[in-house]
């Protein structure tokens, strides 16, 4: 057991943490960087409305809700920064903006597999969305097994005096695939290993849960879409 690991992912946290008050220095233009900050928020609260109001007439209109959860993050300074610096980007403001995809963040968890596709198809359908890519990880799911609907969006957000196309990244995936992807996420994490441990042999067992955990998503949906056509039935008798 190595007792280490705990200790070392604390110790790069909390580095993190004291460069990300470091960081938010080295974008000099403090005040914009605030400003373009609140923007990605707005941006996000535009987007986390629209998927609201797709579940709400969702469960007046079917009784049921396709969304089980939403999550949402502005990305960190620090994470700004790493990633620019990643992509031999300088780090100003403007480069934020125009290179970055994923400032804002938002996480939709699905319940079953069709209502991934369902909320896809009706944000995409709105006139005042842009949808700029797609990435379905789900009908080509990525090598290590990670299952996930990515799209990137422009939404225009009003203020005081101007109009913001923002960007926002969107992750769509269901209870199980978000199951995975945040447990896979915790492994990875784990910089330091010991170095007996089989790394090829790790990533072979998350793959593979990777293919249960598909499968089971497959089979609820099966037995969800078989008692669906009992549902008027069910209802007129109670
Ligand atoms: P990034 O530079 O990481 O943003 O990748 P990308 O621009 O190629 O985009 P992609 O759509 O592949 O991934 C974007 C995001 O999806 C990541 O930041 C993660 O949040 C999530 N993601 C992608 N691949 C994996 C994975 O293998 N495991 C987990 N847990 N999350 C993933
Ligand atoms: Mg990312």
């Amino acid at each position: 057991m190595d007792y280490t690991a705990p200790f070392d992912e604390i110790r790069i946290l909390a580095q993190e943490k004291a460069e990300n008050g470091k960081v938010e220095g080295l974008f000099k233009e403090t005040q914009q960087f605030e400003e373009l900050m609140m923007m990605y928020d707005c941006a996000i609260r535009q987007v986390k409305t629209k998927l609201e109001i797709l579940d709400e007439e969702f469960s007046v209109r079917y009784r049921r809700n396709p969304i089980s959860s939403i999550q949402s993050r502005v990305k960190s300074p620090f994470s700004i920064y790493r990633k620019l610096k990643k992509l031999g980007e300088e780090p100003t403001i403007r480069n934020i903006s125009k290179v970055l995809n994923d400032v804002a963040g938002v996480r939709v968890i699905c319940n079953f597999i069709d209502d991934i596709y369902d909320i896809a198809k009706m944000l995409g359908r709105q006139d005042d969305l842009k949808v700029i890519t797609i990435k379905d990880y789900i009908k080509s799911p990525k090598e290590n097994g990670y299952r996930s609907c990515h799209m990137i969006v422009e939404v225009p957000v009003y203020f005081s005096r101007t109009k913001r196309l923002m960007r926002v990244e969107i992750q769509i995936r269901t209870i199980a695939m978000n199951f995975w992807a945040s447990l896979e996420h915790q492994i990875r994490y784990k910089k330091t290993m010991p170095g007996d441990v089989d790394m090829d042999l790790i990533t072979e067992e998350l793959r593979e849960a990777a293919e249960t955990i598909a499968e089971t998503d497959k089979k609820m949906l099966e037995i969800k879409n078989r008692l669906a056509q009992y549902e008027d039935l069910s209802e007129t008798i109670y």
